[in-house]
């Protein structure tokens, strides 16, 4: 719903969209159209590019560092999936699903859609809402390239959505979101590394640099806590402060993070 780039800190221009190679000139033009994304080269760090295999980010002033393409079909997060652990992530122990119990969950801050995707996998019906531009085309084309593997397609079709572009911390989005309302949002703003160490995996230095580092996060937990019916779960480091200086009602551990709990109601 944002038509401009004005509630993405960090970001003074929206990269291009536009083709790797002359074969998909047409296809990357309709595509920027679509996302209403610039169609030719711009000053932007950052420069999405259409591929064979999809949308990539590359980063202009980092060339060593290899280009961004989110694929959940193949790749560490097509593993993880494999490897079948959903039950056993904190992610989903926070989020209270069990054997036939599988609430309906908006992850309002979407990212490359990893986390949400272990919701997807765990049965749930999960919308996506991310309000950085080019993120949002990178998560959009990872989903809907999922949608389309013979192998996962029909789940992730029947349970994924990405939403358009925008932030339930806008009022008209919130309003929107509320007429049908998720029982659970999950948060995971980004959280200002100190450590530049690999720790920090390399996608995530691309995001950092890409969308800020979400001064406003705050804000995400009352407009949470106000659209969810039944509870909302935040990620954050271990050791990091709660979101908003509020206290959760439950917390589940995990090795470097913690998700915070707000209940509203029981299931
Ligand atoms: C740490 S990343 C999320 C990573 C995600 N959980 C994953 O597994 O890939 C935080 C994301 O939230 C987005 N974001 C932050 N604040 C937001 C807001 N108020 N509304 C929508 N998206 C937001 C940022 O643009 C960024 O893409």
């Amino acid at each position: 719903m944002t038509t401009d780039t004005e509630h993405t800190p960090g970001c003074l221009q929206t990269p291009a969209l536009m083709a790797a190679e002359p074969e998909l000139a047409a296809a990357a033009q309709q595509l920027a159209r679509h996302y209403q994304l610039p169609e030719e080269a711009n000053e932007h760090d950052f420069v999405l590019e259409l591929t064979q295999f999809g949308v990539q980010l590359r980063w202009k002033s980092q060339p060593k560092v290899t280009p961004l393409l989110v694929d959940f079909v193949r790749g560490k997060q097509a593993w993880r999936r494999q490897a079948g652990g959903a039950r056993d992530e904190a992610i989903v122990r926070a989020l209270g699903i069990a054997k036939g119990h599988r609430p309906n969950i908006l992850d309002a801050t979407a990212g490359l859609g990893r986390d949400g995707m272990i919701l997807v996998h765990a049965g749930c019906q999960v919308r996506f809402l991310e309000r950085n531009p080019a993120i949002h085309v990178l998560l959009s084309d990872a989903i809907n390239r999922a949608q389309h593997d013979d192998s996962i397609g029909p789940w992730v079709t029947e349970r994924a959505r990405v939403l358009p572009r925008g932030s339930i911390i806008e009022q008209a989005y919130a309003q929107q979101l509320a007429k049908e309302p998720p029982m659970a949002i999950y948060l995971d703003p980004m959280f200002p590394h100190r450590d530049k160490s690999a720790a920090v995996k390399k996608d995530m230095q691309m995001l950092q640099h890409l969308a800020g580092t979400d001064e406003d996060s705050d804000q995400l937990l009352p407009a949470a806590l106000a659209v969810a019916t039944h509870r909302v779960v935040v990620k954050r480091p271990a050791k990091a402060p709660y979101l908003a200086g509020q206290h959760p009602s439950a917390q589940v551990p995990s090795k470097k993070h913690r998700f915070d709990i707000y209940i509203k109601q029981a299931y």
